[in-house]
């Protein structure tokens, strides 16, 4: 271990890694690509990328399961690849496909798995119950696990998972699929591990999420990290406060074909469509407007400070002769710095 590393690990960093690489066989890309990361305890920390960006794969490495093909990774300063049967045990991962053992009950999910740990059976069953209760399963502890909702379901996976304390807890997208409220209920129990300071990685492609719950986000695309920062200042990084989106009317992503009378005069004449034509409209007369993005008949306008901001747009327009059907403003989100970052979306 060199110097530098020992000083990571006295500083308690749990997850360090360096220029670490994922190129899997026959493919020409990697699709993890000189990962640099030092993630420290207690914190959540958060990988938030669009399919394919090697979330997945960042894990897969982390939790010895894939094998790097370049660069290193250390967990609580244990190398992932020379002493992985040691970092499997330090580790916990709820990964995106149910693992639940359908021939037994909830309890017995985690009872059987703290035995497996070494548990004594009377150790194993308290601690089943109490995070039974903690994660708000207790009615269902006796039922088989095939009675649960994809949220509890997945409540049960994490409670399981952190049933031996491990040092770290991957989650991979931990609430994609689930309903609101699931959603909602699974992050309340995230935010009791980490006050009680359980090192999360998590992964996920919802940018509130990101937001909401994680420490630091690292935004990946194609494997490799652009942005690392806490979600507040990778948001301020955008020098916008607000987003407004201006709906045109008759301007959707698949336009009404045969469209009435009146569509065919006016700005939609201009070159490049009426949805450019608007932006660079705003641009020029709306206090504020850092930037502007045209999309499925959409403008976007990302806006620092400025008062009245929907009259002022809606003026602007209305006066160079455009249709508003629909105008909104919102935050600036992690969405926003995403777009910023690759000129895409990040939904799917
Ligand atoms: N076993 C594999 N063999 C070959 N290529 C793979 C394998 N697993 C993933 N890939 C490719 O590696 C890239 C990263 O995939 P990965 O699953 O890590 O992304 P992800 O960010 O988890 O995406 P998702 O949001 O869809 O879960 C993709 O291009 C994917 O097609
Ligand atoms: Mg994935």
């Amino acid at each position: 271990m060199t110097a530098s590393q020992r000083r990571e690990t006295a500083n308690e960093t749990v997850i360090w890694t360096e220029g670490l690489t994922k190129v899997y066989p026959r493919s020409s890309v990697p699709a993890v690509d000189g990962l640099d990361l030092a993630v420290g305890r207690g914190e959540l920390f958060g990988l938030l990328g669009p399919n394919g960006a090697g979330k997945t794969t960042t894990v897969g490495m982390l939790t010895t399961r894939v094998v790097p093909t370049g660069g290193r990774a250390l967990i609580g300063g244990i190398d992932i690849v020379a002493r992985s049967t040691l970092v499997k045990q330090l580790i916990a991962v709820v990964t995106q496909q149910n693992t639940l053992d359908r021939s037994l009950t909830v309890r017995e999910n985690l009872y059987f798995h703290g035995l497996l740990f070494g548990m004594t059976s009377r150790r194993a069953r308290d601690a089943a119950d109490e995070l039974l209760a903690r994660f708000r399963l207790s009615g269902h502890a006796d039922d088989p696990v095939f009675v649960l909702s994809g949220g509890m379901a997945q409540r049960l996976m994490v409670a399981r998972a952190i049933l031996h304390r491990p040092a770290v807890l991957f989650l991979d997208e931990p609430t994609a699929g689930l309903d609101p409220q699931s959603r909602l209920a699974l992050w309340e129990v995230l935010a009791e591990l980490v006050a009680e300071r359980q090192t999360i990685l998590l992964t996920t492609h919802n940018m509130e999420e990101a937001d909401r719950l994680c420490d630091r986000v690292a935004i990946i695309d194609h494997g490799r990290i652009l942005a690392l920062d806490t979600p507040a200042a990778l948001k301020r990084g955008v020098e916008a406060d607000a987003q407004v989106t201006v709906q045109l009317a008759g301007a959707g992503p698949e336009p009404a074909a045969g469209a009435g009378p009146g569509t065919a005069s006016g700005p939609s004449a201009a070159a490049d469509g009426p949805g450019d034509a608007l932006a660079e409209l705003l641009a020029r007369t709306v206090p504020g407007v850092v930037r502007t993005r045209v999309a499925d008949g959409r403008v976007e306008l990302q806006v620092n400070g400025g008062d009245r901001l929907l009259p002022r747009v809606l003026e602007a327009a209305e006066s160079g002769g455009f249709d508003v059907a629909d105008l909104s403003v919102a935050e600036t989100t992690l969405e926003t710095v995403f777009i910023r970052l690759t000129g895409k979306e990040l939904r799917d």
